[in-house]
């Protein structure tokens, strides 16, 4: 059997990781400046996360959800804890995509409305309602087009202002990234998420604060709308919070109500899968990396931004972006090929910068040593 192929692939294989660093199969490193995509939050392996899945593994891995599983309750109060949302509930489920569609379900059981406001370029993921709230055509299938989503610029109050007034009684939702990653690391402005707020209570409407990405301590506050002070109804979070490991959450405010039915998983929770996510929690707690994701972040944007050609600098923390001039659009590809650095892409020339909270000082300077060599 043939694997279905969904990604272009870059030439390299890789057998073996640790912090930072990924090893292909000849034993040479790689800095990975990607993470997999945002995942690796507290680095490759990191020694806690493999004890703490040891450690469950010699227990028990999976149980249903129709029992009680101890383990869930201890990281709701970690979770609670260590992100300031002690009073919140906690969805337990596997994926980013899966976090967003139950909280667009539950935003819709919650307000009995069915139409949801998303933004140009948002990323919400590839399953029915998410996918319908992703700001990409080619990746939603006919079953998925809904005209129960309208696209908004993103950061514009006036417009959003308007839209909410002529039909804010029928938006169930609000969803938005906090830093759009995958179309391109556009920070949200405080003045926008304050909007946001402020015409959710106004229309009775559900602020989603899409975390799948930005979250988890990456802009250097646990969820990176948080900077501006405003609160979101329900927050989604995956990637990070198992550093490699699959596991999902949905965030939910005391003013929801559950009942049975309303939402429901298999996996979602399983014990395995809440040991890696308290394992995250644990180093990231014990570590200070949200503070560190904060200076380190201030770190790489000083000096980058001292590399002659970079256009657009931006970001927040440990997720920056910038732009490549036309005639240095292979920087990506150098930076891999010759400096065996991994970075992250947007189109059409973004490169994406999503290390580990846990990057060093020389690790930084490594890459900022290649991509002012490659821009000379
Ligand atoms: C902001 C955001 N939301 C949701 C998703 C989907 O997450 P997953 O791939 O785990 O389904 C992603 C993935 O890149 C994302 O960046």
């Amino acid at each position: 059997m043939n694997l279905f192929p969904v990604y272009p692939l870059n030439d390299v294989t890789i057998v073996r990781a640790e912090g930072a660093r990924v090893f292909d199969e000849q034993g040479r490193s790689y800095l990975d400046f990607y993470g997999g995509h945002a995942v690796i939050s507290i680095g490759h392996r990191h020694p806690h996360w493999v004890k703490r899945i040891e450690d469950q593994l010699g227990k028990i891995a999976f149980y249903s959800n129709s029992i009680k599983l101890p383990i869930q309750e201890e990281l709701a109060n970690t979770l609670g804890r260590v992100s300031g949302k002690t009073d919140y509930q906690l969805f337990l489920c596997n994926s980013g995509a899966e976090a967003n569609e139950n909280a667009l379900k539950l935003a819709s059981f919650h307000t009995n409305r069915k139409k949801i406001v998303a933004f140009k370029k948002a990323f919400h993921g590839r399953t029915s309602l998410a996918v319908a709230a992703t700001d990409n055509p080619s990746i939603v299938a006919p079953v998925n087009q809904t005209e129960n989503v309208s696209f908004l610029p993103f950061n514009d109050v006036a417009a959003l202002t308007e839209y909410m007034s002529a039909h804010g009684s029928s938006v169930a939702a609000i969803i938005l990234e906090g830093i759009q990653g995958v179309g391109g690391i556009h920070v949200a402005s405080p003045a926008f998420l304050k909007a946001v707020r402020q015409l959710c209570d106004q229309h009775g409407s559900v602020f989603i604060a899409d975390s799948v990405q930005c979250g988890y301590g990456r802009s250097g506050h646990f969820f990176a709308h948080d900077y501006s002070g405003e609160t979101a109804d329900l927050y989604t979070t995956a990637k990070g919070m198992g550093n490699g490991f699959p596991i999902g959450g949905v965030l939910i405010s005391p003013k929801f109500k559950a009942s049975y039915g309303m939402l429901g998983t298999t996996f979602g929770g399983n014990p395995l899968a809440c040991a890696a996510a308290l394992a995250v929690l644990e180093v990231m707690e014990n570590d200070h990396l949200i503070s560190g994701a904060l200076e380190k972040g201030q770190y790489l944007m000083t000096e980058l931004s001292k590399i002659p050609g970079l256009i657009g600098l931006r970001g927040m923390g440990l997720m920056i972006g910038f732009d490549l001039p036309e005639e240095k659009k292979d920087l990506r590809k150098k930076l891999l090929s010759d400096h065996r650095i991994f970075t992250g892409e947007a189109k059409p020339n973004t490169v994406r910068l999503l290390p580990t909270l846990t990057i060093t000082q020389s690790e930084m300077d490594e890459l900022i040593t290649a991509v002012r060599t490659l821009m000379q």
